[in-house]
């Protein structure tokens, strides 16, 4: 059996110990031939593949990004013609299975051309954790990891000036790495795209700490947005399936505030720096075994499916039921109830 492997989207810590895993579980119990495709479907177009042996995906567990590259540039189903080459160009390569690994977006390619008979299984890929199906994406708690230690870094400056600390995340319209890491980060205050935070309440809460405690840390993610208000979009990048990039809106929030308050208000924006370097344990050993599942999943010709945790166990679900859509943070969430227990502001 020849099966392509792809990495699309964003990059994300982790991807490379399931290129890994995927091609040594297909080599060792298929006897399968496995073929890196290049820049994601990109490559698959354009026809650049390289093969996957033992040695080729030896040593690089620890290493961020991906090997094969990656482009949220191209969508094959945009055009007919793209298709049409995509279809080509995999059956050229013989290709008798791909294995995808992405957030969202490549899912619902993948269902797209699973659904014109290139059979596809997935692997959810993203820091956001806002994959549809699974409970964790692998990414997410490296990404974690390293918000967390912004926060600890923040709290100095926010301790020793007697500031107002605000540090954006990444994560799109969910909140996941902001709530989790902000309660890791002790964060005074959390606000999520789910939650459109009232500002005079924020900014009351913040005062009532001036008093209090002297400084506030806030943990926002780059989707939040004041009751009323706009999500801030740092800029978009036509011709791409998901134009929008969002960002600044802790920029926004110090304005607002700093005309609120008497202490400073200070805003970092942490961007790409979350998407970046070696995955933590965690994230290996999770990326490792959805790779396994996902080759498991070739072997049984178990096709159009992405491997998912749920509940603790690992399975799959039909991309159909992934494709286009994002889980968000429910408004009864556990851990919204615990933080606002705790004494965190949500804005609300
Ligand atoms: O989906 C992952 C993610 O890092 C989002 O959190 C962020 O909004 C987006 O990708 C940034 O994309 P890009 O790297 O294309 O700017």
């Amino acid at each position: 059996m020849r099966v392509g492997l792809l990495t699309g989207g964003g990059d994300c810590p982790g991807i490379n110990a399931v290129i890994r895993a995927v091609t040594k579980s297909l080599l060792s119990q298929n006897g399968a031939e496995v073929i890196g495709i290049e820049d994601g479907f990109l490559g698959l177009v354009e026809g650049r593949t390289r093969p996957l042996d033992w040695r080729s995906v030896s040593g690089i567990t620890a290493l961020g990004g991906t090997i094969l590259g990656t482009t949220n540039r191209f969508d094959p189903l945009a055009s007919a013609d793209a298709t049409r080459r995509t279809l080509a160009n995999a059956s050229e390569l013989g290709l008798q299975a791909v294995a995808a690994i992405g957030g969202d977006g490549t899912m619902t390619i993948a269902h797209g051309l699973a659904a014109l008979g290139l059979p596809f299984v997935g692997v959810p890929k993203t820091i956001d954790n806002d994959i549809e199906g699974t409970e964790r994406s692998f990414g997410f708690d490296t990404a974690m990891a390293t918000i967390t230690e912004a926060l600890d870094r923040v709290q100095t400056t926010a301790q020793s000036h007697g500031r107002v600390m605000i540090v954006e995340t990444m994560g799109r319209d969910a909140g996941w790495l902001a709530l989790e890491a902000g309660i890791a980060g002790a964060a005074d205050v959390i606000l999520l795209p789910e939650i459109d935070y009232d500002l005079e309440l924020l900014a009351a809460r913040c005062r009532e700490r001036e008093r209090r405690q002297r400084f506030t840390v806030i943990c926002i993610a780059e989707g939040a947005k004041a009751r009323g208000g706009q999500q801030s979009v740092e800029q978009r990048i036509e011709g791409r399936p998901d134009p929008v990039r969002l960002g600044g809106v802790a920029h926004v929030l110090r304005e607002q505030l700093q005309a609120r308050v008497t202490t400073e208000v200070r805003a970092t924006v942490l961007g790409h720096v979350q998407r970046g370097g070696a995955p933590t344990a965690f994230d290996r050993v999770l990326a490792t075994q959805f790779g396994n599942e996902a080759a498991m999943l070739v072997r049984q010709r178990r096709f159009d499916r992405m491997v998912t945790l749920a509940d603790g166990s690992f399975g799959s679900v039909p991309l159909a039921d992934v494709a286009a859509r994002t889980r968000h943070v429910a408004p009864d969430h556990p851990l919204l109830r615990c933080a606002e227990q705790i004494g965190i502001c949500l804005g609300r």
